[in-house]
C-alpha cells in the first residue's frame, strides 16, 4: 500500500500513520522525523535543515526530494508519506520518480482541521527523542506524566512547537503546502478529505473505512 497523508502541522498525520502502519504493514516515512534524525546525527543535511526547521520555514525542495525519493526506494512493498510532498515542486518530482519506477500512489488522504485546534494540539505535544512516540499532555497522555510508555525515556517538547514558530509553520502551510491538494486535483487524482477534528480513534476509523475499500 502506497499512501500520501496531507494536512497542516499538528493535524495528526504522525499519530495516524503509526496506526495505519500497524494495521496495513506499510513503512511510515515522515520527512520531519527523517530530518530530526539527520540533525541528531549531525549530518550535513541535518545542519543545513536546522535553521529552516527552527524558524518554521520549509527546507529547500531539492534537499527534501533527494532525501525522500531515496527513502521511498528502500520500501518497495509500501509506504505512508507523512509531510511529503509539501510543495507543488515536490509533488511533481514525486510523480516523475513514481512514473520512472512504474509505480503509483493508492490513495491521497487530506486531514482537515481548523488552525485554532492545531495551536492547542501543538502546545500540548510531547515526544520521546529515543523512539519517536508522540503524546499529548491531555488528549493522549503517557501512563506516567513526562515519561515514555515504551522505553521510560523523558518526554520533551519539540523546539518548533513554541507558539511563535507554530504561527510561522501555519503561515507556511497556507502559503505553500495547501496548494498540493489543488495540484493533485488538477492532475486528476482523487483526494480523500478526512475530518481530523475528532478523537484519535474516530479519525483512525474514518481512515480505515476508506483504506479497506481500496482492497
Ligand atoms: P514535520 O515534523 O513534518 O511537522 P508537521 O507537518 O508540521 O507535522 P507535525 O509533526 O507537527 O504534526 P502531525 O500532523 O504529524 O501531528 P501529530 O500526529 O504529531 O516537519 C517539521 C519541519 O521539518 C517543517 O516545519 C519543515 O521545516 C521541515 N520539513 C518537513 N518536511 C518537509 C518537506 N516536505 N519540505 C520542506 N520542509 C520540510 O499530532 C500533534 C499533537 O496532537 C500530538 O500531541 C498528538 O498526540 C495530538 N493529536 C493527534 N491527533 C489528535 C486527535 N485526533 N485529537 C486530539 N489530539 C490529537
Amino acid at each position: 500500500m502506497k499512501i500520501i497523508l496531507l494536512g497542516p502541522p499538528g493535524a495528526g498525520k504522525g499519530t495516524q500513520c503509526k496506526r495505519i502502519s500497524e494495521r496495513y504493514g506499510a513503512a511510515h516515512l515522515s520527512s520531519g522525523d527523517i530530518l530530526r534524525a539527520e540533525r541528531k546525527a549531525g549530518t550535513q543535511l541535518g545542519k543545513e535543515a536546522q535553521r529552516y526547521m527552527d524558524s518554521g520555514a520549509l527546507v529547500p525542495d531539492q534537499l527534501i526530494i533527494d532525501m525522500m525519493i531515496g527513502a521511498i526506494k528502500k520500501c518497495p512493498k509500501g509506504y505512508l508519506l507523512d509531510g511529503f510532498p509539501r510543495t507543488v515542486v515536490q509533488g511533481e518530482a514525486l510523480d516523475k520518480a513514481l512514473a520512472a519506477a512504474g509505480e503509483k500512489i493508492d490513495a491521497i488522504l487530506n486531514l482537515q482541521i481548523d488552525d485554532s485546534v492545531i495551536i492547542a494540539r501543538m502546545s500540548g505535544r510531547r515526544s520521546c527523542s529515543k523512539c519517536g512516540a508522540v503524546y499529548h499532555v491531555s488528549n493522549q497522555p503517557p501512563k506516567v506524566a513526562g515519561i515514555c510508555d515504551s522505553d521510560g525515556e523523558m518526554l520533551s517538547q519539540r523546539p518548533d512547537d513554541k507558539p511563535e514558530v507554530v504561527e510561522n509553520r501555519l503561515k507556511t502551510y497556507h502559503a505553500q503546502t495547501a496548494a498540493v491538494v489543488g495540484y493533485y486535483q488538477k492532475v486528476g487524482r482523487k483526494v480523500i478529505d478526512i475530518d481530523a477534528d475528532k478523537s484519535v480513534d474516530a479519525v483512525s476509523k474514518a481512515i480505515f473505512v476508506k483504506l479497506d475499500a481500496l482492497k
